[in-house]
This record gives structure tokens, C-alpha cells and sequence, in this order.
């Protein structure tokens, strides 16, 4: 089987949006510290509106979700009638250069496996932050345990005729293909930002198992 044969993403997205729980933890007391409460912030991939919830409970008033799956964005209007959230076709952003001074990017980069589509994401986040805004991006590295390892060599077994694909790239069992990647791309894909902070944590993936994840915190 070749990823052509898998339902959309976007398709992958509407059926999970009522099932899948997100949870990589933001560090809203370094956040409070570094971005000011007038700040205009966007969450790209927000999902159900879970930190745009999150950074309106703490006081921020400027918060705009985006997501390419009408599902999650339909369910975080519900779930958090004051905040904006858009619909955006996963391409070119709708908003002007120089938009935002803050952009959050969390279990997004996972979702997008191709190194060209995450690093057309990255440029187009880039335009619409102000120079010297902050992009904080939560996300994956290849991870240590049999289970992955076997998933991503599962991967590597298969013909993969129509796309480029890197080690760390798999299949969830309920259909959609995520990745998780070696270190070093990370240091190309924000090669052009300053790196503030990173940290490594401990997470859950939405499925409910335990990972590690990274957290960048990226000056344009
Ligand atoms: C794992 S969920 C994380 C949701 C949210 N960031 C959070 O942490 O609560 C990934 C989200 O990214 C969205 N997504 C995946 N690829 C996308 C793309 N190319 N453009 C916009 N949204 C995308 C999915 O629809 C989903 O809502």
C-alpha cells in the first residue's frame, strides 16, 4: 500500500476531531513572561481551540485559531464561542505579512510528513510573524521504544512510489501517516529563525501513549 490509497488528511482530521485528545503542555508562566497580553497571537492547527482557551483564560485577548479541518474548526467554535478561528486550505495563509507577534505551531509539524510541505508551512508562518516575533513549535522526535521503531521500520518496508518520505515516518492504525523526525532536520526546517530555548518533555500522544517531544521556542 502506498499513502496514495489513505483517506485525505483533511478527512483523517474531521473524523478525529471528536475523538483524539491533544495535550502537549504549553509553558504558559514562561509565555506570560515573554509575550504581552496585547499581543497578536495565532495558533496554526489549533485543533479544537484547546490553547487559544488556554491563552484567553490567561488574560490574552488578541488569540486567532486556524485549521484545515472544518471539523476541529466547527468544534472549537463551540467550545470557546469568543475566540476568532478560520478555516485555512493548509497552503497560503489569509493573513497579511507581519501579522502576528506570536505563533504557536503544537503537534502540527507530525501531521504534515514531506520535508517540502513543512518547510512551506515554516516560510509562510515566518511572513506572517513580525521580525523578531516568537514561534514556539511543540513536536516530535524519532522516539526510542520498540513500538515505534517497529512502526517506522514497518514504514521503510513498504514502496513509497509517488513521494519522498523520511525515517521516522509511519502509519496510525485508524488510517492517517504522521511523522516523527531525527534532530537535525529540526535544525535545517527553523534554520532561519534564532533559537531562544528548547526543551526536551514528556508528553502523551493522542492516542493516549506516553512520548517525548520537543519544544522550540524561535525568534524570526
Ligand atoms: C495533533 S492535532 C493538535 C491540535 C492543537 N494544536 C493542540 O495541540 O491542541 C493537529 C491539528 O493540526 C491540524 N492540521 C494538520 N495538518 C494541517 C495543515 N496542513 N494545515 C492546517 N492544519 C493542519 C489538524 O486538523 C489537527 O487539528
Amino acid at each position: 500500500m502506498t499513502t496514495d490509497t489513505l483517506a485525505s488528511p483533511t478527512e483523517f482530521w474531521n473524523q478525529s476531531a471528536a475523538s483524539k485528545v491533544f495535550s502537549h503542555p504549553l509553558d504558559i508562566a514562561r509565555f506570560e513572561r515573554t509575550v504581552p497580553r496585547d499581543a497578536a497571537i495565532l495558533d496554526y492547527g489549533c485543533g479544537r481551540g484547546r490553547l487559544c482557551g488556554e491563552l484567553v483564560a490567561h488574560g490574552y485577548r488578541r488569540v486567532e485559531g486556524a485549521d484545515f479541518s472544518s471539523e476541529m474548526i466547527a468544534a472549537a467554535v463551540r467550545e470557546h464561542p469568543t475566540v476568532s478561528f478560520t478555516l485555512v486550505d493548509g497552503a497560503a495563509l489569509p493573513y497579511d505579512g507581519a501579522s502576528f507577534d506570536a505563533v504557536l505551531l503544537f503537534a502540527v509539524l507530525t501531521c504534515i510528513p514531506p520535508r517540502d510541505a513543512q518547510r512551506a508551512l515554516v516560510a509562510e508562518l515566518r511572513r506572517v510573524l513580525k521580525r523578531g516575533g516568537l514561534l514556539l513549535v511543540s513536536d516530535y522526535p524519532l522516539q526510542t521504544d520498540a513500538r515505534n521503531i517497529a512502526r517506522y521500520d514497518a514504514f521503510s518496508r513498504e514502496a513509497h512510489e509517488s513521494e519522498p518520505w523520511d525515517y521516522g515516518t509511519f502509519r496510525l492504525p485508524d488510517g492517517g501517516t504522521v511523522r516523527h523526525h531525527e534532530m537535525p532536520w529540526f535544525d535545517e526546517l527553523f534554520a532561519a529563525f534564532t533559537v531562544e530555548h528548547r526543551v526536551e518533555r514528556d508528553a502523551t500522544t493522542m492516542n493516549g501513549n506516553p512520548a517525548r517531544i520537543v519544544q522550540w521556542w524561535l525568534r524570526a
